[in-house]
């Protein structure tokens, strides 16, 4: 894969990919729009690769949307150019995703973190919602995820009076799953990335489906997306060799079959 706005690195099992901006703070323009879904989609395809981590440098995560590019822009082209809609390919993705963000996540970019499955913070991270101080909402799902995840409240201040959080307040209210330093921090998330990448692959495939049924569906509805992902297990290698393992007090050894 050749790209000019991004980076790939595969290490072992984990798939990297780096918004590489840096002289515009990471903000996506449509090459890197582009780029980064066509890397996820490559990963994802991969065979060797079970984790993905999607990063920027230490000073920006990704600051938004190219406000450059997009200031002239009409109603039309913005509908027609479809760059909204990318955003749905990252939804797409059936490999946990996991944001490894430091410094500034500022719209689409905190959209681009809220999009993946986790998120490690830095301790400069900080992540925010600040469309409405250039006349505009967000588009990128911002509204939607930072609802469900942090209620209506919190989420109504982020995205009415540009309302950030910093690391420790996204660790406190459920939007991070680690904080940790500056750093290493890069190095941290693909240590964790490395921790899942050891798991049983359908089954990590299966759990990460059926959590991202519950954003989707009614409880009932979404307890049956939760058995249609669980029965199939037991028709894996991996799920006998698993229990099988456990039993002979060994450890297991993953096929992805
Ligand atoms: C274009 C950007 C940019 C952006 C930063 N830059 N953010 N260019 N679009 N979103 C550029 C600056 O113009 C500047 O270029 C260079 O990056 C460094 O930025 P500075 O502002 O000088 O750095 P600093 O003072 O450290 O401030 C960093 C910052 C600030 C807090 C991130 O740049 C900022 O507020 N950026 C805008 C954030 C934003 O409003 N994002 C939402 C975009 S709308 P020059 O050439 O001057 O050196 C959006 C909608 C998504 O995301 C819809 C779905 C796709």
């Amino acid at each position: 894969m050749s790209f000019t706005t991004i980076l790939t690195e595969v290490k072992g099992k984990v798939g990297i990919v780096k918004l590489n901006r840096t002289q515009a703070m990471n903000a996506f323009n449509a090459v890197m729009l582009k780029e980064l879904f066509d890397a996820l989609k490559a990963f994802d395809k991969d065979e060797r690769i079970r984790v993905l981590v999607v990063t920027g440098n230490e000073k920006a995560f990704a600051a938004g949307a190219d406000i450059k590019e997009m200031a002239e822009s009409s109603a039309v082209d913005m509908l027609t150019q479809g760059h909204v809609e990318a955003w749905d390919r990252i939804r797409a993705v059936r490999k946990p995703v996991i944001a490894a963000v430091s410094g500034w996540a500022l719209g689409g970019g905190c959209e681009l973190a809220l999009s993946c499955d986790m998120i490690v913070a830095s301790e400069s991270a900080k992540f925010g919602q600040p469309e409405i101080t250039i006349g505009v909402i967000p588009g990128a799902g911002g509204t939607q995820r930072l609802a469900r995840l942090l209620g209506k409240h919190l989420a109504m201040e982020m995205v009415i009076n540009n309302r950030t959080l910093n690391a420790a307040e996204a660790l406190q209210f459920g939007l991070a799953n680690r904080v940790v330093p500056v750093d290493g921090y890069l190095e941290a998330a693909i240590a964790f990335a490395e921790e899942i990448a050891e798991r049983a692959p359908l089954a990590v495939r299966m759990a990460k489906d059926s959590v991202n049924a519950a954003f989707e569906t009614s409880l009932t509805e979404g307890l049956k997306a939760e058995k249609r992902n669980f029965y199939p297990l037991f028709s894996t290698e991996d799920q006998k060799e698993g229990m099988k393992a456990f039993i002979e007090k060994r450890q297991p050894n993953w096929k992805g079959r």
